[in-house]
């Protein structure tokens, strides 16, 4: 399928299992090569098929076309027919946020699920970021197939665990300075989606209290008999309060949604601060499960993006919807993997 897509607010209208949802994914996978729903890259190859590929010329500051191809044997990444080999070059190039049902397990599900969500939104205003989880992540995994070895090679270890201080120490860096930035405009969009009087707050409780070498080799027995890095940066929280308790303990399930949802419109403002341009707005399903009120204060995200010509994608069920100060949206049908233009 190949489209022409103006500025502006786009309206996906279908019923079910009709790809409204897949459409999104599309252009969520070129922003940050990850599915949104937790896909793995091989149930995104259409089934009988070897791989997929997704496009797209991305007009902004700057012009620039952005190729996605993916098969078991191969992927290939390339912006303006270069072949891209650093991931975090090609995340800077097109910035989305998704909203999306699964948001909730931001406040209920697991500590993975933040920490992804603060690594995606570092990694979407910091070129550094990345390659320094991966430098992470690479590490750990190293170090804890050491630790699952007999005998285990010391020196070895010993080089792993340096490596792991030094890129572990920066990545926290990095999470407690977002904090102090971010956290206010969770609040300041909690308050504009919620009709309680609660702050929203969010607070970095990293694993490691002081210092990181010491605490590692202080964990040191532990870590032998459980064959795996006990302590760092991949077991911090990123806790969520209201009225400085925490939410997952104590916010009834229609407040865990509003967070998710201020999370998500926090890090819209939070990337259009950085950038100077609002991200592409990805909304999926999630406009039908809200109330008048909360729909309201979602209301000024969208008409900003409307003003700055950027794009909203969101889909819809039924046909009439109409957003104030947005303009008259543009309207797609979905059908059976097809998209066609409504007449307006
Ligand atoms: N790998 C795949 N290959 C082909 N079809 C798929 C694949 N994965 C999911 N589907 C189909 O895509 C449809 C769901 O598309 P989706 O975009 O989620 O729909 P919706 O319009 O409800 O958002 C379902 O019919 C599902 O069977
Ligand atoms: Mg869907």
């Amino acid at each position: 399928m190949d489209m022409d897509l103006s500025p502006g607010f786009h309206v996906l209208i279908g019923n079910n299992a009709q790809g409204k949802s897949n459409f999104l994914e599309a252009i969520y996978l070129l922003a940050t090569l990850r599915s949104f729903r937790g896909t793995a890259g091989a149930q995104m190859v259409r089934h009988d098929q070897k791989g997929y590929f997704v496009g797209a010329r991305v007009i902004s500051q700057s012009d620039q076309e952005v190729k996605l191809y993916w098969s078991a044997a191969a992927r290939r990444i390339s912006i303006n027919e270069r072949n891209i080999r650093k991931l975090s070059e090609f995340l800077g190039v097109l910035r989305a946020v998704v909203f999306c049902t699964e948001d909730l397990q931001l406040v209920k599900g697991a500590g993975s699920r933040r920490r992804r969500f603060v690594d995606l939104l570092l990694s979407q205003t910091n070129p550094a970021y990345l390659p320094l989880l991966q430098r992470y992540s690479r590490t750990l995994r190293s170090r804890n197939a050491l630790l699952k070895q007999r005998p285990i090679e010391e020196t070895a270890l010993e080089s792993f665990t340096e490596e792991l201080v030094t890129a572990g120490k920066q990545i926290m860096e990095y999470r407690k300075a977002l904090m102090p930035r971010f956290s206010p405009l969770a609040r300041l969009a909690y308050r504009r989606i919620s009709n309680d009087q609660e702050e929203l707050r969010l607070e970095h409780q990293p694993a490691v209290k002081r210092d990181f070498a010491l605490e590692l080799a202080q964990s040191r027995s532990r870590e032998r008999a459980l064959r795996s890095t006990m302590i760092g940066p991949h077991r911090d929280e990123i806790r969520f309060l209201l009225n400085d308790r925490s939410a997952l303990q104590f916010a009834s399930e229609g407040q865990k949604r509003s967070i998710a949802i201020a999370l998500k419109m926090a890090q819209a403002e939070y990337l259009t601060g950085i950038h100077g341009t609002p991200p592409i707005l990805l909304i999926d399903d999630v406009m039908g499960e809200l109330d008048a009120q909360r729909r309201a204060g979602f209301l000024p995200l969208l008409q900003r993006a409307h003003q700055a010509r950027s794009q909203v994608f969101m889909t819809v069920t039924e046909e009439s919807w109409n957003v104030p100060g947005t303009g008259e949206p543009i309207r797609w049908i979905v059908r059976a993997g097809g998209v066609a233009r409504m007449p307006s």
